[in-house]
């Protein structure tokens, strides 16, 4: 929005915020008459500041103001039609008067506080916005803040020029940053993990140009859990931007001993995460980059990462990222850890690789995770998910035999796939789409909905215990491979923003396997909408894929983010 902004707990004394131009108050997964349910200082109140309340703040403003919140009728997670009433307020001031927002809750508030009045009403939440218009107090029961909320970023505009905050722009950051890095690294050396993939790519080069590449050393590990020719690519990248201090250790066979016999998705992360520490520590000792001898350790952090680990200290942990594992926590606490890119959004960090000269391309990429294809090998200890049925929730449709994590109502969730068939199976019926949003809203035991891109009929599904096995991995690799050259022939690989590719252990026939296609569209990760591809290139993927020895059924994943997440797991 160009002003700068900070976030802060909830508890923050109105007295230290005398100076800021605004308020927000953000949503979070609890409810208001939760024990220990967060509480802000009632006293921000009397700033004489514009306060504007999102979902969770909707609910604290409304009780602490002498309002009231219920539990609402639905669960309503995804898109949802507001009418804009009495002109909305300044925030609402947009030009049309219906609009798709996205809502996210359960509670809402059932009378408004003495002063505030109606600016906007939905079908399941009559209070969908109120507001207090002298005081410019605001209350919104949905979220502009993600991105599928149209007229989202106007309404956060219009509140941001209420306030009169100060201008802060990116330009600013490099120089700021730069400074904090001199700082901070005094007269250390960085020793970092490059994966290739944007974030991490950006704090390399980024760590190179302020220290000079004698005071930084990067490692790529090879962890067996790469795209197909991706270590090559990553390796003539560097080459070509002239940083020749990226040592590449190929430790594959480590990684999949340590990975034998695991099947929870948490523990994974951890040994993938704990793995890399220990090749890292076996490297760094190898190449006399010690602790004792004055080197830190460099992450290409950003800060959704840091909200999703629940660094913050209210928002619900919805799964641990791999740079926050135990023994990385513990570095972070002993001041041994740079990581420049810890404030910035996605965009944010693409648009610092610009400013840094990075090339375009590679500053474009589709983000992966660090974990890599692991986290896309669902694994299965036993026959212990839910079987396989044709289902009553849906016509032609049944529930997979895999969970797969979710979010809903900012908190954590395992719950099962639900695919649908029809009958050109590549061409989705307009209604899927619509399935997609209304399932998991529905049926608490469902959070994504599929539809079946290599067949019509509803076969017998499988489930096959597996853990992550070099064979596996290559399968989804060569998967992978397909998907990402089919989107590059239809010329459609910037049209997405992200495009995993996941294995799911069941098939039709006994040992086999599945593929999930999970093409999203988002800008910063916090919301995502499955991406419309066109028939054609859909039919291509599915019937390139299902010549894979062991693969048995191609699925297209339609949920958007909420109520699914983009990754499996
Ligand atoms: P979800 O699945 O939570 O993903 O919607 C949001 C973004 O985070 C990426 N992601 C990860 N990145 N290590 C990473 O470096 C991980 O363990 C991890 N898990 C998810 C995901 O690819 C998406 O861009």
């Amino acid at each position: 929005m160009g002003v700068y902004a900070e976030i802060l707990p909830p508890e923050t004394p109105a007295e230290s915020l005398k100076d800021v131009a605004g308020i927000i108050l953000s949503g979070g997964p609890q409810s208001v008459y939760d024990e220990g349910s967060p509480n802000a200082d009632p006293e921000i109140f009397n700033l004489g500041i514009p306060v504007m309340g999102l979902c969770y703040g909707l609910h604290w403003m409304t009780q602490t103001l002498g309002g009231k919140v219920s539990p609402g009728k639905v669960k309503e997670y995804g898109k949802t039609e507001i009418e804009i009433v009495g002109g909305g307020g300044e925030v609402l001031n947009i030009e049309k008067q219906k609009c798709i927002v996205w809502m996210s809750h359960g509670d809402e508030a059932s009378e408004l506080p003495p002063g505030f009045e109606l600016i906007a009403t939905s079908e399941a939440c009559k209070n969908a916005a109120f507001a207090d218009l002298n005081k410019n107090f605001y209350a919104l029961q949905f979220h502009p803040e993600v991105t599928h909320s149209e007229y989202g970023e106007e309404m956060l505009k219009n509140f941001v020029d209420l306030c009169n905050a100060d201008a802060w722009s990116m330009s600013g950051y490099k120089d700021r940053i730069s400074q904090e890095i001199l700082d901070k690294v005094g007269d250390r050396k960085v020793f970092m993990l490059v994966s290739g993939g944007v974030d991490s790519t950006v704090a390399f080069t980024l760590l190179n140009q302020v220290l000079g590449a004698d005071r930084v050393q990067g490692l790529l590990v090879d962890h067996g859990l790469m795209r197909k020719g991706e270590v090559e690519y990553i390796r003539q990248a560097f080459e070509d931007l002239g940083m020749h201090n990226l040592r590449i250790e190929e430790a594959s066979d480590e990684f999949m001993t340590n990975l034998q016999g695991v099947y929870e998705p948490e523990a994974k992360r951890k040994i993938i995460g704990d793995t890399f520490l220990a090749v890292q520590k076996r490297v760094s000792e190898e190449m006399n980059l010690r602790v004792e001898d004055g080197w830190m350790l460099g992450q290409g952090t950003i800060y959704p990462d840091t909200i999703e680990t629940g660094a913050t200290k209210h928002s619900d942990q919805i799964k641990t990222h791999h740079n926050r594992v135990e023994a990385v926590q513990q570095m972070i606490d002993a001041g041994l850890v740079i990581e420049p890119l810890e404030d910035l959004y996605k965009d944010e960090v693409r648009e610092l690789g610009e400013e840094l000269g990075l090339p375009h391309e590679l500053v474009w990429r589709h983000p992966f995770p660090g974990p890599g294809l692991g986290v896309r090998i669902l694994c299965v200890q036993e026959n212990s998910q839910a079987p396989s049925a044709k289902s009553q929730i849906a016509a032609s449709s049944s529930v997979l035999p895999v969970k797969s994590v979710g979010v809903q109502g900012d908190g954590r969730t395992y719950r099962n796939a639900l695919a649908l068939f029809s009958e050109d199976p590549c061409s989705i019926p307009a209604e899927h789409w619509d399935f997609a949003t209304e399932i998991p809203n529905k049926n608490p035991e469902i959070s994504r909905v599929l539809q079946c891109l290599s067949q019509s009929e509803i076969p017998d599904v499988i489930l096959s215990p597996g853990y992550i096995s070099p064979y596996r991995a290559n399968l989804l690799r060569e998967a992978d491979a397909i998907v990402m050259e089919e989107m590059l022939n239809a010329d459609l690989y910037s049209s997405v923003w992200q495009f995993p590719v996941v294995l799911i252990p069941c098939g039709i026939e006994e040992g086999s396997e599945s593929i999930v296609l999970r093409p999203i569209e988002s800008t910063d990760a916090m919301t995502a909408n499955a991406s419309h591809l066109p028939t054609e290139v859909l039919q291509k993927m599915t019937d390139r894929i299902m010549q894979i020895e062991d693969i048995d059924l191609v699925f297209l994943d339609l949920t958007n983010k909420p109520p699914g997440t983009i990754e499996w797991e």
